[in-house]
């Protein structure tokens, strides 16, 4: 008796143990929401009416979107995912990642994307906070991008990317007051037109750190500089081809709050003086900004200079004729800066001669550089693949480093001619191509380092001035009869296919050139 009390006492306690916990982490399942395995019915249900409003899933995508004994856990639906405290939806991707989705559209037989109507029972997703649809063609008859989804007010991610709609952009997205990241980028491809004439509802969206309204037309927003400019957590502003032009930015400097923008990309607007996005030279905390295509002529600002952090500088295909001198000295984290198109007479020697700081350079290949270098260290800086056409011009050089610059090509016939003064010569460590010429007795070279590439051929007659030469790793096969080179002290062949007897005063120091 005593032990039986004993036993139900402890199992009491034990009970009241177990709810006690489940009540502190808050675990709250509600039996009357879950019954059917974990998914709300009401829930359920708008998913179900969703799947109704598709005409088309070519894919069959949506197959688990069932109802049934089995089948009945939206949760454990393709593309939903589920709060493991309340059992509500919080997550709906049925994104479409197609590279040719521009090449097809809503009627194209190809498309594998979802087709049919965007149904408002999705407004039943009330804690729904990513909804991603990117490049289906959900359009309805009406085909505009319906203003319900400014209810689906939990949302922090929002992705209609590319999904063909047309006309106005609706303001009731400026309800969605929780949206973290909004991707509205229009898909070129078929009739959607879609614009907006007012986006102050932008403005409302104050925990905003990603904006992409590419495509869209804006040309008849007033003011939008004002109202990106108070979004205090934007960091990508993402508006190209949007037909802005000067007039819909204020002549005057703008007063904002970015203070963690890091990218910026308004290729395709047309804003003809490169003072005109000037506001731009005060967000100090940019790493990429492109502005390729925009209609810019003149002299940029020495103001551009305060953006220290710029990674990528972008403004290809435009008429800058100019850069103030230093404007790009301060840009000490600079990788990419691309210049295609423009009428450079600019002088960027300077950082031109930037080693081993990864800069990509990217010019014309006819571009005929308006200095002459006489030094240029260039080693890991991205130039590749072809090989860089700009160095022919530069016939004055006495130093030339570009090892390790994703050089995938054949040595040009210029090259030997070109670089014919040069006495330090390094184009190791690429992946450059073709026979060495048989003689370079005409050249100045004291150290020729070119281990590492595909280089074929023989071994040629080698200049009086050189003392080091680094040829290992290439698929060189032998020597021209009669080398030359009295002053050689360093010479390292390894790894060629290279037989015969071969005498030097130092052979192989293994650690040439460091
Ligand atoms: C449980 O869900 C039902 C149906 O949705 C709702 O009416 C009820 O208020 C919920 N109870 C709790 C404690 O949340
Ligand atoms: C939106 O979806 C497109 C296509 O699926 C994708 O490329 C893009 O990165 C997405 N945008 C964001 C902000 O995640
Ligand atoms: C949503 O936004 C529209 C237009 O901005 C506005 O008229 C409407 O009252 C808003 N709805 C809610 C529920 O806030
Ligand atoms: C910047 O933010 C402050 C504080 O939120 C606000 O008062 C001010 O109006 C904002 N400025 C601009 C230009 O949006
Ligand atoms: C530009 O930035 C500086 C330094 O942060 C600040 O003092 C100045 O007011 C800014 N100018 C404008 C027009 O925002
Ligand atoms: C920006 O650059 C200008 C001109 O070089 C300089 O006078 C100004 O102090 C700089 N502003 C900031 C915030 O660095």
């Amino acid at each position: 008796m005593v032990v039986a009390c004993f036993l139900l006492l402890t199992i009491i306690l034990f009970l009241a143990t177990a709810s006690s916990t489940t009540t502190s982490s808050s675990v709250v399942i509600n039996a009357s929401q879950t019954s059917h395995g974990g998914c709300i019915p009401a829930e359920r249900a708008a998913l179900l009416s969703f799947k109704a409003g598709l005409t088309g899933d070519p894919d069959n995508r949506l197959v688990s979107w069932q109802q049934g004994a089995h089948t009945d856990n939206c949760c454990r639906w393709t593309g939903i995912t589920c709060s493991r405290r309340t059992g509500h939806v919080i997550k709906l991707d049925l994104h479409y990642d197609d590279p040719m989705v521009y090449y097809l559209s809503d009627d194209e037989p190809e498309s594998h994307s979802l087709r049919g109507q965007l149904s408002p029972s999705l407004l039943a997703l009330r804690r729904l906070k990513y909804l991603d649809l990117s490049q289906n063609y959900l359009l309805g008859d009406a085909k505009d991008m319906p203003g319900f989804l400014g209810s689906l007010q939990s949302l922090i991610y929002l992705n209609l990317s590319k999904m063909g709609f047309q006309g106005r952009v609706p303001p009731q997205l400026g309800n969605l007051s929780n949206l973290v990241q909004i991707d509205i980028q229009r898909n070129i491809m078929g009739a959607g037109y879609q614009y907006s004439h007012d986006i102050s509802w932008l403005a409302r969206l104050r925990s905003l750190e990603h904006l992409n309204m590419g495509w869209i037309d804006l040309s008849g927003v007033v003011d939008w500089v004002h109202t990106a400019g108070a979004l205090p957590n934007l960091a990508v502003l993402i508006l190209f081809q949007c037909g802005l032009t000067n007039s819909n930015v204020p002549s005057s400097f703008v007063h904002h709050n970015l203070t963690v923008l890091e990218e910026v990309d308004l290729t395709g607007n047309q804003f003809s003086s490169p003072d005109t996005p000037n506001w731009l030279w005060n967000v100090t905390s940019l790493r990429s900004l492109r502005l390729e295509n925009c209609g810019l002529s003149g002299t940029f600002s020495n103001k551009l200079g305060n953006l220290t952090l710029l990674e990528t500088f972008a403004f290809g295909l435009n008429n800058v004729d100019g850069m103030i001198p230093g404007t790009l000295k301060k840009m000490c984290n600079l990788r990419s800066l691309d210049l295609t198109g423009n009428d450079i007479s600019m002088d960027i020697k300077e950082y031109i001669g930037f080693s081993d700081n990864n800069l990509e350079v990217i010019i014309d290949s006819h571009w005929v550089p308006p200095f002459n270098l006489e030094s240029a260290w260039l080693s890991s800086c991205r130039l590749g693949p072809k090989f860089p056409k700009w160095l022919r011009w530069q016939k004055g050089i006495r130093e030339l480093d570009i090892s390790n610059t994703g050089l995938v090509d054949r040595l040009p016939d210029w090259f030997w001619a070109t670089f014919s003064e040069v006495t330090w010569l390094d184009i190791s460590w690429n992946q450059l191509s073709g026979d060495l010429p048989a003689n370079l007795e005409f050249m100045s070279v004291i150290t020729l380092l070119m281990q590492s590439n595909l280089l074929t051929g023989l071994i040629p007659k080698l200049p009086s001035t050189i003392k080091v030469l680094d040829i290992s790793r290439n698929f060189l096969n032998g020597f021209v009869p009669n080398l030359g080179a009295p002053n050689l002290q360093v010479a390292v062949m390894f790894s060629n296919a290279i037989s015969g007897l071969f005498r030097l005063q130092f052979v192989d120091c293994g650690n040439c050139g460091s």
